[in-house]
């Protein structure tokens, strides 16, 4: 089984030295890719920029920067995985134009325009072909499961990791996390506080299990 999985941030540039970004660490998918090896699996992982060391065992590494960048590597291994698990917490917009050099402060306001990044889980989700298991994560603030559920259909997900990240001890940047993992057919799994590691070998388990949930 082939396993593809997407970690981290992604960077859209400002200028040569500033980015907009956000704070994920690459904990949670270093994890997942961790238990997918474990569990047998070639696995592919496509990282954002992060200071972790990837797990020994992988069948390839790709580091990317920008949205655009994981887009490119995403596309191209999908056609040939099995399971595709996107983590990573790729930018929603990025500045319309990068200046070519450092923007000079000039004590007045600057706007930055932005335009929206192509979601690569949707665009992953209209053409998946039907042997394909499709994994998205929810990160939300608010309305967790509402959320999720949009996401899992919107986006024709087999599956999805609502996953609340309102709470300082969970989600971004911690060794911990929670989540409700939901399948496309119903099927509700409530993984309680418990560390990036425990939660992602109950996520491979549930997702590449035979009793899949979206088939
Ligand atoms: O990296 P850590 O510090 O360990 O934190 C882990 C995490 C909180 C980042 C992780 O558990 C998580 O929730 N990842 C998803 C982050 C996210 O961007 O969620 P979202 O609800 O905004 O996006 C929904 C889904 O669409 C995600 O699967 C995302 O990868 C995907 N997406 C989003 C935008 C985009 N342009 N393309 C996408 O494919």
């Amino acid at each position: 089984m082939k396993i593809l999985i997407s970690a981290g941030p992604t960077r859209e540039k400002i200028d040569p030295v500033r980015y907009i970004s956000n704070r994920s660490s690459g904990k949670m998918g270093y994890a997942l890719a961790e238990a997918a090896v474990k569990s047998g699996a070639s696995v592919t992982l496509v990282s954002g920029p992060v200071s972790l060391t990837p797990p020994s065992g992988l069948a390839l590494l790709i580091s990317v920067e920008s949205a655009a960048e994981m887009t490119d590597a995403i596309r191209k291994e999908a056609e040939s995985s099995d399971v595709i698990i996107m983590c990573a917490a790729v930018a929603d917009y990025r500045p319309v134009m990068a200046a070519e050099q450092k923007l000079k402060k000039k004590g007045e306001r600057l706007i930055l325009e932005l335009e929206p990044t192509e979601d690569i889980l949707a665009g992953l989700g209209g053409r998946k072909k039907s042997t394909q298991i499709l994994v998205g994560f929810a990160a939300e603030t608010e309305k967790l499961l509402e959320h999720a559920e949009d996401k899992l259909k919107r986006k024709n997900l087999d599956w999805i990791i609502a996953n609340d990240v309102s709470r300082s001890e969970s989600g971004f940047e911690s060794d911990k996390n929670q989540a409700v993992i939901l399948g496309r057919n119903g099927a509700k799994t409530v993984i309680p506080l418990q560390s990036k590691k425990e939660m992602a070998e109950t996520i491979i388990s549930v997702v590449c299990g035979k009793n899949n949930g979206g088939k």
